[in-house]
């Protein structure tokens, strides 16, 4: 609590206004700060205690400012367990919004599709998720200033809020998906086998990050609303390999239609 008090402390005397939303970015995803009107910028490696992101695709800074007339802070690029930081270094960074007095999460990502019906570069609103094959970040001694020792876990993305991207979606006359996210560590891309796993236990979509993070939001008491943009599909019948690269342009291509639900979002909140 005192490294975590100590880093919002210093972000405070960057940055003295309250952030009500906190923004966290995926691959690929990181043009969306230019939506921001950007007051503060602050380069991960100079906030203390922060962990520094390192893959491809991520830019590695905090982004205080204004969008949709609130005050945001977001996080260009996130810290992913397959990296190799722990569960409590990927959430670090939300549980310090929380006490920069952020009440509402918005989190993206580029992730595989295993619904069928998917293609790629389509948008799903995630509604719920499966964390079983990644280590739940609450592990270890409770943090109570946070909250309970075993949170609630039956509505994890808020209601309103997905009710109000659909709405944002019919306004703008596209399509979204909804749907669960099945949350993996990586670094690899899941086998065939493991892709039709994701499919029967339920999964749409299946990515290396957001779930840690839903969950540290959701014990601190925070609303989540979360998104994937399905950047290449698992259950195929073609012989493809799946890329970094192709997942990063996918990403780039819908990112148009995620800033639009996100940017609104926000002005609703
Ligand atoms: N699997 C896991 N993570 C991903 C994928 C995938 O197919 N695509 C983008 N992130």
């Amino acid at each position: 609590m005192k490294k975590l008090e100590e880093t919002a402390g210093f972000l405070q005397s960057q940055y003295s206004e309250t952030p009500v939303v906190g923004i966290v970015l995926g691959s690929g995803l990181g043009s969306f700060i230019d939506e921001i009107d950007v007051e503060k910028e602050v380069a991960y490696g100079d906030i203390p205690n922060f962990p520094v992101s390192t893959v491809e695709g991520h830019k590695g800074k905090l982004v205080f400012g204004k969008l949709g007339g609130k005050t945001v802070v977001a996080m260009a690029g996130r810290f992913h367990f397959y990296e190799g930081y722990e569960a409590k270094e990927v959430v670090y960074p939300i549980r310090v919004m929380k006490l920069l007095g952020v009440q509402t999460v918005l989190l993206s990502n580029a992730a595989g599709g295993v619904n069928t019906s998917f293609r790629v570069g389509d948008i799903m609103i995630i509604k719920d998720h499966i964390s079983f094959f990644t280590p739940n970040p609450l592990i270890g001694k409770n943090m109570s200033e946070f909250g309970p020792r075993f949170p609630d876990m039956s509505e994890p993305y808020n209601k309103q809020l997905i009710q109000k991207a659909k709405e944002i979606a019919a306004h703008h006359q596209f399509d979204i998906k909804e749907g669960v996210y099945t949350a993996v560590t990586g670094p690899t891309f899941e086998t065939r086998a493991e892709y039709k796993l994701v499919h029967t236990l339920g999964g749409d979509v299946v990515g290396m990050s957001t779930v840690q993070e839903a969950i540290v939001a959701n014990h601190a008491g925070m609303k989540v609303f979360a998104m994937s943009v399905v950047t290449d599909m698992g259950i195929r019948e073609e012989e493809n390999v799946i890329t970094h690269e192709e997942v990063l342009e996918a990403a780039k291509h819908a990112e148009p239609k995620l800033a639009i639900i996100f940017k609104e979002l926000v002005a609703s909140i």
